[in-house]
């Protein structure tokens, strides 16, 4: 087991012949499944093709252990029916679809429904520790859109007992581990995948990983944003990586705003604030103290909505589940509210709204049930949760969009030996995911994905081939940026933080939560000309934990699943989940019927609709009024 900054190279280091810059070395690893990611897709991707009899690696960006998964924090939705015996894999599925405005691939929804809680309990026995029923049964709380209290959980630490527990499976299986490592590029032999080359974060030292398959589990795209609940590495590497070597991506213009992010102080701004806060009796209240949430209930969800505080109230007790509170509404139109309420004038100081648990539980409900937020909000806003409302708005969190896989095995459309899992994957989330459904997908799928790739693997005659020319020019590209700042002359040269900042705002401003068609045509516009900047983005220093370097490479995904959302959101003319147009504001059945492909032409994003694989009768009944 190598969980190490410099394990052994599999292979001698070999000279980059041809390279234009001369003494380059590349230190060589072969395995037959590398995993790119070490999130919960990750690392059951990696246990799964490990157990599977594939040689495996882990590749992250960041530490083994400080994956984005870490900051996940209400649970898992899995229908085991341990609160509410009536809770089975159909009304999730229902649920799912439902909160995914029916968008999503149908059969990966009814896989996930299907098979969350045995990965949930699989968790367990590897030896995580959920809180429990007071019968000693897993605990499941209440979130957004799902008929039942269903997310196994553990306080409001989930995603990090769900990473120490694949971890230390991981670790103990011996799987290797390359740590601080940024795949730059995905290497093909014709259109197979034939491995992935990136650098150490640490040293610069670049490395090739030849594998005949690739998971990507690399998360999604929040950094392309001002306001984000997401960690530095979602910079949308995986998403972009897909693109350039040939693959497709669906649903990218849904884009989750969660609507309880940290307002104040500014350097936190955008922190996750769980939506346990209000799974568990939190509401919210506008500057005037009126719970606002009753005055946006849409005509889709009035049936399934309590109108008034006493029927909203009876749902944290009713076993018969059938009037949420509005605060747990879809998150989209939760957002939605919020920003409505600071539009008018009603919003918090920091412009955000209060979200206030403190009037509803008692001190100690709250610190047990939700001891991160309690640390959180005294350490970072010398708020006590416990005596006072948060100030709260909406903050990046989630792109449903992703690489278009097949929903058995998660294998990437149009790359053999390319597989995605978790948040990279896109369809299973349609319009808009369900609260505590990526927890579960990344198990459930993570599963698939490292599966599928070592079958794959095992089903080849031979080992794809590495073209010297093609990691060449992956280094050539990557070392450009020293050039520029070594050179004399006249051209201007760009810094690569100012050209962040410049793409964050355009996302914030043109392509949040609420768009417009001359918005979006402003941001493309926006977009077009950073792209046009970044190969003048200049590095000085050496290689050697450089994070200008790191991040003048950074640009370019962040670029192209910018493009990839503004052209998708432009494109779709109405109004759905993760996507509102304000010139559009109705959800139109036509594009009901429809996806968004999202292909690379070597030069921009191209789109193409596609029509929604049709979903068996068995399932469509579900839909139907009686149930
Ligand atoms: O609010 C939360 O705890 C987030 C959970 C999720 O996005 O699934």
């Amino acid at each position: 087991m190598s969980v190490s900054m410099t394990p052994e190279p599999t292979a001698a280091p070999a000279p980059a012949q041809g390279v234009p810059y001369p003494g380059e070395s590349l230190e060589v690893h072969d395995y037959d499944v590398v995993v790119v990611g070490a999130g919960g897709a990750g690392l059951r991707a990696a246990i799964g093709a490990h157990e599977a009899g594939a040689r495996t690696a882990i590749v992250c960006k960041s530490l083994l252990g400080k994956a984005h998964t870490v900051m996940a924090e209400g649970g898992i939705a899995a229908s085991m029916a341990n609160v509410y015996p009536e809770d089975n894999w159909r009304v999730h599925f229902r649920d799912t679809m439902r909160g995914g405005k029916m968008l999503n691939q149908w059969r990966m929804a009814q896989l996930h429904a299907q098979e969350a809680p045995d990965r949930v309990w699989e968790l367990e026995e590897w030896g995580a520790l959920f809180d429990r029923t007071p019968e000693g049964l897993i605990s499941q709380r209440d979130f957004g859109g799902h008929a039942y209290a269903r997310l196994a959980h553990v306080g409001d630490r989930t995603g990090l007992e769900m990473i120490r527990t694949l971890q230390q499976r991981a670790v103990s299986l011996g799987i290797d581990v390359y740590m601080e490592c940024t795949i730059s590029r995905l290497l093909k032999d014709g259109e197979a995948i034939s491995g992935a080359v990136g650098y150490r974060r640490q040293s610069g030292q670049f490395v090739l990983f030849r594998a005949p398959a690739v998971v990507l589990a690399t998360g999604g795209i929040g950094r392309s944003f001002k306001v984000t609940s997401n960690s530095w590495e979602y910079t949308g590497d995986g998403h972009s990586l897909t693109l350039w070597a040939g693959g497709s991506l669906v649903n990218m213009e849904f884009v989750q705003f969660h609507p309880t992010g940290m307002v104040w102080p500014p350097s936190v701004k955008g922190i996750l604030v769980t939506e346990s806060v209000r799974g568990d009796g939190g509401v919210l209240r506008n500057s005037e103290g009126r719970r606002f949430m009753f005055d946006y209930i849409p005509e889709f969800f009035r049936a399934e909505t309590a109108e008034s505080e006493e029927e909203g109230d009876r749902w944290y007790t009713d076993k018969r589940k059938n009037r949420r509170p509005p605060e747990l509404l879809p998150r989209d139109e939760v957002a939605r509210a919020i920003n409505s309420e600071v539009k008018a004038g009603r919003g918090s100081p920091h412009g955000g709204v209060f979200l206030d648990i403190a009037s509803r539980r008692d001190a100690e409900y709250i610190r047990k049930r939700l001891p991160s937020m309690y640390h959180q909000f005294k350490e970072l806003a010398e708020v006590d949760i416990t005596a006072e409302a948060m100030e709260v708005g909406p903050t990046c969190h989630y792109v449903m969009g992703g690489v278009e896989v097949d929903p058995d095995t998660q294998a990437a459309v149009g790359v053999p030996g390319l597989y995605a899992a978790g948040e990279v994957a896109g369809g299973m989330h349609g319009a808009n995911r369900l609260g505590g459904n990526s927890l579960g997908d990344l198990l459930v799928f993570g599963k698939r994905a490292g599966d599928a790739a070592a079958s794959y693997v095992s089903g080849l005659g031979g080992r794809p081939a590495v073209a010297d020319a093609d990691v060449h020019r992956v280094l050539h590209e990557a070392l450009l940026p020293f050039d520029l700042a070594g050179a004399s002359g006249e051209k201007k040269v760009e810094n690569a933080y100012e050209l962040q900042v410049e793409l964050q705002e355009t996302m914030h401003d043109l392509v949040g939560i609420i768009r417009t068609q001359s918005e979006l045509d402003r941001a493309l516009k926006e977009i077009a000309v950073l792209r046009g900047r970044v190969p003048d983005a200049a590095v000085r220093g050496g290689r050697v934990y450089n994070p200008g370097w790191h991040l003048a490479m950074d640009l370019h995904s962040m670029l192209t699943v910018s493009e990839c959302i503004a052209k998708a959101a432009l494109e779709r003319r109405e109004s759905r989940g993760g996507h509102t147009r304000d010139d559009y504001p109705k959800t139109d059945p036509e594009w009901g019927t429809l996806n968004l492909i999202v292909r690379w032409d070597g030069r921009e994003v191209t789109l193409d609709r596609q029509p929604l694989p049709q979903m068996p009768a068995d399932l469509a009944e579900l839909f139907e009024e009686k149930h």
